[in-house]
């Protein structure tokens, strides 16, 4: 690295260009502090990004290098003379758009300047505002303190950690090999046992086989004559309820369809004997009106006294009709009786029916008896039998579950077989003890890294508020300080101002006021690690005229360690540094 720090010393003299931003065509020397001023646009900023480029190739943040080119050309050089340890070198870097970067220097060996020897004015005064881990981040990067971080947090353990976790893993597995070993030789004894148990079973099933038909054929046969035995005593019982029912059945009364048969045809004489006298009365009658003297039936000529001896006629139909009257309801009764006497006699033969229907089955119905013994022992037989093929349906599915289990343990193990039990144990020792030393190392490298944070904390310290004091000619900020607090396990570091008689922090200062703080950090941390050359761009951004004087005082003071290219739009700031270099 070249650096103001008395390695190397590198100085600028002269610079030339072409293509490059709005400047096309340009050439300019530089002295200690060389200042561009001028109006908006005239290439200032240019002009120092032409160095960063020709030094660093690279563009600042934002920018891309072809965003350099000139946009009417296609290709951009600069070329940039100067001296390191006072011996001339030259170093020409060229750029076609699209394509890569080429060097061209005399140097022996590669020049290397870090880029944030461009300094944005505009960014300056953002070092303190942002998310406290971005400012954080921000005021480390510019402290120079995130090459001590990046340090401690490249040595770190945990990959020799991640290779332990894995080598133990493997360990445990190893472990798990004797277990797995000892459950598939227990599941191979209980393979054993079982087919064992199995084959005795399915041989005891065969030669109980012919017993056991013979018994499910008496347990056939018992159930069928308890069936039996149930159906006959439910027909003796129907036996029992129509005899019963027979015995309450009155005797039919002999003789009623006789009489009724003989009350019928004296209704029909009667009826035929009430038709005649009828029509006897009735033409007698009619006779008598007329006086016509002929019998009603035959026709033939009746005398007087003839007529009178059909008077009789009268009285008899008389008498007929009342014999017609009580027979009609003596009539009425016996046709009831007579009908209820046939439906009894109907009940009688169907009941005598179903009784000897029932007598006859009951007669022909045999039941083969089964002995009380042979029935116990069938009942056994079969009881075992069903126990012995449920205890073989048991067993087999028992056998296909542990043979699926060995199958597992057999994979499992010729999986994990190739692993030496030994091997592994000496490997995970080494690397603990590797990565105990590799954290003893870091805590001793944070320690250290610590330290020198803090030297180099306490000596920028001084210039720090030095350089403020004359940035900042007021009273209201009495002092300012560092302070460091640990957020989220990480150690930030913060920018403190007495006002009055206690400490207000940078983001709560006024923008000239956090301009102030972050030029004079900057020109501390220069002034400890002072960097062979700064290009500031606008530096008196944010700062008043009281500002702008201090910061003149200071950069006059700075180049004599640092050579300053400062671009400003500021005529006061372009006087004070003595300009003579304003671009028209
Ligand atoms: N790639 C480019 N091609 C052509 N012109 C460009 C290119 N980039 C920038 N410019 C122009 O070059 C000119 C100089 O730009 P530069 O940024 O150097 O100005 P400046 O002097 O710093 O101005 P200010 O005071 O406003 O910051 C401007 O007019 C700008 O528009
Ligand atoms: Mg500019």
């Amino acid at each position: 690295m070249v650096d103001g720090g008395g390695r190397k010393r590198l100085k600028l003299e002269r610079v030339k260009l072409a293509g490059f931003r709005g400047l096309r065509e340009d050439e300019y020397t530089l002295g200690d502090l060389t200042v561009f001023t001028g109006g908006m646009g005239v290439g200032k900023t240019s002009r120092l990004l032409a160095v960063l480029f020709a030094l660093c190739g690279e563009a600042p943040y934002g920018l891309t290098l072809d965003d350099l080119i000139n946009s009417s050309s296609d290709y951009m050089l600069v070329r940039v003379e100067g001296s390191v340890n006072n011996l001339p070198f030259y170093i020409e870097r060229r750029k076609r758009r699209g394509g890569p970067v080429a060097v061209k220097t005399d140097l022996p060996e590669r020049l290397r300047v870090d880029p944030k020897i461009f300094v944005d004015g505009r960014e300056i005064a953002k070092l303190f505002v942002g998310a406290p881990a971005e400012k954080a981040l921000k005021l480390n990067q510019l402290l120079g303190f995130e090459r001590y971080d990046q340090v401690a947090s490249e040595i770190t353990p945990a990959p020799v950690e991640r290779r332990l976790q894995e080598l133990e893993k493997q360990l445990s597995a190893l472990g798990r090999i004797e277990d797995i070993k000892r459950r598939d030789a227990e599941t191979t004894a209980e393979i054993g046992w079982i087919k064992d148990r199995l084959s005795e079973l399915r041989v005891k099933y065969m030669i109980d086989s012919p017993m056991v038909k013979w018994a499910e054929e008496v347990k056939q046969r018992a159930e069928e004559a308890e069936q039996i035995e149930l159906e006959m005593k439910g027909k003796l019982k129907l036996l029992e309820q129509y005899r019963t029912q027979l015995r309450s059945l009155p005797e039919a009364a002999e003789g009623f369809e006789e009489e009724l048969r003989e009350m019928e045809a004296r209704n029909d004489a009667l009826n035929r004997r009430i038709a005649v006298l009828e029509a006897s009365i009735k033409m007698i009658e009619l006779q008598r009106g007329m006086s016509v003297q002929t019998c009603p039936l035959c026709g033939a000529q009746l005398s007087k006294d003839a007529l009178e001896r059909f008077a009789h006629m009268e009285e008899e139909y008389r008498k007929v009709l009342d014999e017609y009257s009580s027979l009609q309801i003596r009539l009425s009764q016996k046709r009831k009786e007579v009908e209820e006497y046939r439906r009894l006699l109907e009940q009688r033969r169907f009941i005598e029916a179903e009784i000897s229907r029932l007598e006859g089955e009951i007669a022909q119905t045999r039941v083969q008896i089964v002995s009380e013994e042979d029935l116990s022992k069938a009942l056994r037989l079969l009881k075992e039998a069903e126990e012995t093929k449920r205890e073989i349906e048991l067993l087999e599915s028992k056998l296909s579950a542990l043979e699926a289990q060995k199958e597992a343990y057999q994979t499992a193990l010729a999986q994990l077989g190739s692993q030496n039990h030994v091997n592994l144990e000496r490997k995970i020792r080494r690397l603990r003890d590797l990565a105990d030393k590799i954290r003893r190392i870091r805590s001793a490298l944070i320690e250290a890294v610590n330290e020198a944070k803090n030297e180099r904390l306490a000596s920028i310290k001084s210039s720090f508020k030095e350089a403020f004091k004359k940035i900042y000619p007021y009273e209201r900020i009495k002092d300012v300080d560092f302070e460091s607090r640990i957020v989220r396990g990480h150690e930030v570091l913060y920018v403190k101002c007495k006002v009055d008689e206690s400490w207000v922090y940078a983001h709560q200062m006024s923008t000239g006021e956090n301009v102030a703080l972050s030029f004079a950090l900057l020109l501390a941390v220069n002034e400890l690690a002072s960097s062979p050359l700064l290009l500031l761009d606008e530096p008196e951004e944010g700062l008043d005229e009281s500002g702008i004087r201090g910061l003149a005082e200071v950069l006059k003071k700075m180049k004599q360690r640092t050579q300053l290219l400062v671009a400003t739009r500021s005529p006061l700031l372009a006087s004070l540094l003595g300009s003579e270099s304003d671009i028209k």
